[in-house]
């Protein structure tokens, strides 16, 4: 087992390179000596490489390389509400990371929060985060829901952040020539995360019209790869949607819900979840459950994060950069 925030590859079941990189303060400043601040994953050719290190493909641009294009940041897993040892003050940590979004030298096109912006959907723990995100600079704030905002159904959701969306809350945007979707994949969760038909079907119309040089991006709250399948750590019908994606040549997914960085590209697809801004849980099969880590004294920071996401062009992706909540 390689060291806590060690680069680590493996192979899944497929026979498919996993490179999994966990996210604490050694890895980070491990990167920081090659690029000065955050992490960068530079997607290229099929693989992912940590702090600009490209493994392989063409095109991979050099930490260093003057990135142009849109670009968002991504925030995860705030929990407002929640009450425990692995973090006493979710809401302190979360307006520490808006914070950090807002002293960004350049100000996002828009922020995406991943999901479980509450811990236990109260009408008041929704109000809050959306009064914070509204403290954010940037132009745009959108959101897609985690199982811990719809613990009571998806109705508190839907009242506070369910505007323009279809369904329980999904929809799709247009952006510098990338085509964003916003899922729900909370829907019916027993298990896995699951979409539902209705979802989709909307998923297929959606892009059925779009060419198929246009890149795409998904959020959705849950992984929709299989990480670990006892800790619901994945999709079941994510195939299903994947299956509409397979004609473009780009499809970036990028999660929450495990507050950790994992990453994995196959085919056409990029996966990756990004960190928390509230507390640490587990790496997959570390633990009997995927229950809060309470962290020894001054070391929660290491793990909180925010990432940010820069489209590079055509046929060179996106960089993500992984950077700690200071
Ligand atoms: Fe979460
Ligand atoms: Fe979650």
């Amino acid at each position: 087992m390689a060291e806590r925030g060690d680069l680590m590859t493996r192979l899944d079941e497929a026979g498919q390179a996993l490179v999994d990189r966990e996210v604490d303060r050694r890895g980070f400043l491990k990167c920081a000596s090659w690029v000065g601040a955050g992490t960068i994953w530079t997607v290229s050719g099929g693989l992912v490489a940590a702090c600009g290190t490209a493994l392989s493909g063409q095109g991979a641009g050099s930490a260093t390389s003057t990135p142009s294009g849109l670009y968002f940041v991504q925030i995860s897993d705030s929990h407002i509400g929640f009450q425990g040892t692995a973090n006493p003050d979710v809401l302190g940590s979360f307006s520490k990371a808006i914070a950090d979004v807002n002293a960004l030298p350049q100000r996002p096109a828009f922020v995406i929060h991943t999901g479980d912006l509450t811990h236990t959907s109260t009408a008041e723990q929704f109000n809050t985060v959306k009064d914070l995100l509204g403290t954010l600079k940037t132009p745009k704030v959108v959101v897609v829901p985690g199982e811990h905002d719809t613990v009571m159904g998806p109705k508190p959701y839907l009242d506070v952040f369910g505007a323009g969306s279809q369904g329980d809350g999904w929809s799709s945007f247009d952006m510098g020539g990338i085509h964003f979707l916003l899922l729900n994949n909370v829907v019916d969760v027993v298990n896995l995360g699951h979409l539902g038909t209705a979802q989709l079907e909307f998923i297929e119309k959606d892009v059925a019209n779009l060419r198929s040089d246009t890149p795409i991006v998904v959020f959705a709250h849950i992984p929709m790869w299989t990480i670990y399948e006892k800790w619901g750590w994945g999709t079941d019908d994510a195939a299903q949607a994947l299956s509409y994606l397979k004609r473009f040549a780009s499809v970036t997914v990028l999660n929450g819900h495990i507050h950790q960085v994992m990453s994995k590209v196959e085919g056409n697809v990029t996966f990756s979840t990004v960190s928390t801004t509230a507390y640490p849980l587990p790496a997959p099969g570390t633990a009997p459950a995927p229950a809060p880590v309470t962290l020894p004294a001054g070391k929660l920071a290491d793990i909180l994060g925010i990432r940010e996401v820069r489209y590079r062009g055509a046929g060179r992706g996106f960089r993500l950069t992984d950077d700690h909540v200071s």
